[in-house]
């Protein structure tokens, strides 16, 4: 069991919300947290953990920057509270790699050259490996339309494609 930072803010000082105490288990290791039961997934998991790979785009559940996936299916952590996830599996793209071989679609992502400033990479590359195992990348439409939520600034939309389609065709086991 590990024992997370508790950074605390100065309006938290003054707080009528009690803390709360969870053990979020994250990339199969359990930390004991406690803190304002307001706090989202994705300020737990940067902000508390250090893990910084789900990124905070809009903080509102447009973008798809902070995908994560708690037991195997994708969410938007920016809308997800922490106290919720008590004893939840949560993968983060930090928890893809297999003894530091990168997971297939993160190769295919360097491969296809799927980014520019890759802002969004970790959300498209967590919501892809959900997408396959949904079994919902049949084609291009397909990957269009159930990525959809995965918004990419720069325009990167033909290569992600590329490179989720390299994966699905090739058989690769996208699964974590
Ligand atoms: Fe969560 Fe944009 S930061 S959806
Ligand atoms: Fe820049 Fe997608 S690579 S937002």
């Amino acid at each position: 069991m590990k024992h997370a930072d508790t950074p605390t803010r100065p309006s938290e000082a003054t707080s009528q919300i009690p803390d709360v105490e969870v053990t979020l288990s994250v990339n199969g290791d359990a930390y004991r947290m406690r803190f304002d039961s307001r706090v989202t997934l994705l300020d737990a998991l940067r902000d508390h953990l250090g893990l910084t790979g789900a990124k905070k785009g809009c903080d509102q559940g447009a973008c798809g920057a902070c995908t994560v996936l708690v037991d195997g299916k994708r969410i938007v952590s920016c809308l997800a509270l922490a106290a919720q996830y008590d004893g939840h599996e949560i993968t983060t793209v930090e928890g893809l790699t297999d003894n530091g071989e990168p997971h297939p679609l993160q190769k295919a992502f360097a491969r296809h050259d799927a980014f520019q400033c890759g802002y969004c990479t970790p959300g498209q590359i967590m919501s892809a490996v959900s997408l396959e195992a949904e079994g919902c990348a049949g084609t291009d439409a397909d990957i269009c339309e159930f990525m959809s939520g995965n918004i990419c600034r720069c325009g990167a939309y033909p290569n992600i494609r590329a490179a989720i389609r390299d994966v699905v065709s090739e058989g690769n086991d996208a699964s974590v």
